[in-house]
């Protein structure tokens, strides 16, 4: 199982993303690559990301009828990312779309993760604007095995959900999990947060990590923290 630290590059252009890339001199992080900076720059965007040697997550969060969704992974198979994503509520049907789509004719692919109930949507939303009145966890755990019966690899889910997940799904079930800050760190906009330590420690396979490095005094020596952190509890 490979365990890694993903680096969110949540930044408005090319120049300013490309800038702060040159800070890493001796390691080529794993970063993710949302839909800010690749609705302004394009697909040529992962290619010159690609071309420096970084692993990329392309977080577009695919969700549209099962035929569309095949199309669009096969666009995005040939752009060469290691990982890319739908949301679970789009059905298995969606999922076993997107994952026929994603396939090379080599026939490798990216690994394709499923996102089960964003972290900005709670139950009092989910109950009255969704109509959906389960528990969350219950939500997450639902979609996670559709998800793995559907055959993909894994779910953006966090932390707390990540041992649950892999109970459910099996430990080789992948689990991304974005909301961690280093300790002392803003927590901004998160509302639930965890240290690259304690998701380790909680069973992550993969934490996305963004303004605990990119707005760090010095984002390198931020980033050899949380791998510090996070893969001393995998040993
Ligand atoms: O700066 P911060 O570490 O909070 O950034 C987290 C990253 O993970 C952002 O790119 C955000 O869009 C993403 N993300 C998240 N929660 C989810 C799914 C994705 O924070 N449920």
């Amino acid at each position: 199982m490979n365990r890694d630290v993903i680096i969110a590059l949540d930044f408005p252009d090319a120049a300013t993303t490309f800038d702060f890339l040159d800070q890493f001199r001796e390691e080529k992080p794993f970063v993710k690559i949302g839909m800010e900076l690749f609705y302004a720059e394009g697909p040529q965007m992962v290619c010159g990301i690609k071309a420096r040697g970084h692993k990329i997550f392309l977080d577009l969060k695919l969700h549209d009828i099962p035929h569309t969704v095949e199309c669009a992974m096969r666009s995005l198979a040939s752009l060469d990312v290691d990982m890319v994503n739908v949301h679970a509520a789009g059905t298995r049907a969606m999922m076993e779309a997107g994952l026929k789509g994603l396939m090379r004719p080599d026939g490798s692919r990216p690994l394709l993760i499923a996102v089960t109930q964003l972290t900005s949507t709670d139950e009092t939303r989910m109950r009255e604007e969704l109509l959906i009145d389960r528990p969350l966890e219950e939500v997450v755990a639902s979609y996670a095995a559709n998800a793995k019966a559907a055959g993909l690899d894994g779910v953006v889910c966090s932390p707390l959900e990540a041992s649950k997940v892999h109970d459910i799904c099996g430990k080789d079930f992948v689990t991304v999990t974005p909301g961690i800050r280093l300790t002392g760190d803003d927590k901004g906009d998160q509302k639930r947060v965890t240290t690259p330590a304690d998701a380790g420690a909680l069973g992550s396979d993969y934490i996305v990590v963004g303004r605990s490095i990119t707005a760090a005094d010095d984002p390198v020596a931020a980033y050899r923290r949380c791998v510090k952190e996070f893969l001393k509890e995998g040993d």
